[in-house]
């Protein structure tokens, strides 16, 4: 727990600043899948500094964002309608059937241990014909995986999913109706991803050649180019949403 305290104490300082999270047509997309209401309440897990909550707050009744992490809760805007809790999902926390809505975006690959008690509780907070609304990067194509997971083993401990993955998460909750889309994110800079990570300048560097030398169906699969100075790849995000 304390390691996992200190990493997001270190990324909660930049976090704001990271390119991908604050994409606007990204979170177009999640708003666009989600159908919000204005006599919804929705529960956005592992909110974080909150980006994704201040993108839905306007459009819904109220919004509660929940995280592990003080640090990164530290960096929210706690106006409106908008309230917060430092929980972690995997604990039972709220009654049965409260809510319109649970959002999660780049959360569930933190939540080695419990993926699956994790995607039971949001199912079991929603109300029947609630909806949850999950978002991962995936990697683009099947053949990469091993490179992305390499990759992601200098910078995390996390878990690699692909959208089939996804899908049976929330098939093994429960949940129903499960509508997958893919949304493509347009040449995100990796030194920017790399440089507001908090990552030590020796990983940045390992991490930023691996893409300079990759092979070539690396770079195909992720459309990467060199612009500038800055590296640009197409990140591949799954959205997928279930009904209870
Ligand atoms: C990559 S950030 C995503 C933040 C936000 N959802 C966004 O899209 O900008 C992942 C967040 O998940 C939180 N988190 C990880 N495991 C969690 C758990 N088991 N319960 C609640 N929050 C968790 C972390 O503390 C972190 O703030």
């Amino acid at each position: 727990m304390t390691n996992v305290k200190k990493f997001w104490e270190v990324r909660a300082e930049q976090y704001n600043e990271l390119q991908w999270a604050n994409e606007k047509t990204y979170l177009d997309a999640l708003i666009k899948a989600g159908d919000f209401k204005s006599d919804q309440l929705v529960l956005d897990v592992g909110t974080g500094t909150g980006i994704v909550l201040h993108e839905i707050a306007p459009l819904v009744d109220e919004i509660i964002g929940l995280d592990i992490s003080q640090a990164m809760l530290d960096h929210s805007n706690w106006q409106g309608n908008k309230f917060f809790v430092r929980r972690d999902i995997s604990d039972p926390f709220f009654h049965e059937g409260v809510f319109d809505r649970v959002t999660a975006r780049m959360v569930f690959h933190h939540i080695i241990d419990k993926t699956q008690d994790a995607a039971n509780e949001v199912y079991r907070i929603l109300k029947p014909g609630g909806k949850f609304l999950l978002s991962e990067g995936v990697p683009p194509t099947s053949e990469v995986k091993d490179d992305y997971e390499k990759i992601f083993a200098l910078k995390e401990e996390r878990l690699t999913f692909m959208p089939e993955d996804l899908i049976g998460l929330l098939e093994n909750a429960g949940f129903k109706n499960i509508q997958p889309y893919t949304y493509i994110m347009k040449e995100m800079s990796v030194n920017n991803w790399l440089e507001k990570s908090g990552l030590e300048q020796e990983i940045q560097d390992e991490i930023l050649e691996m893409h300079i030398n990759a092979p070539a169906y690396f770079k195909e699969a992720y459309n990467m180019k060199i612009s500038r100075g800055a590296c640009l790849i197409d990140i591949k995000y799954a959205i997928l949403v279930g009904e209870k």
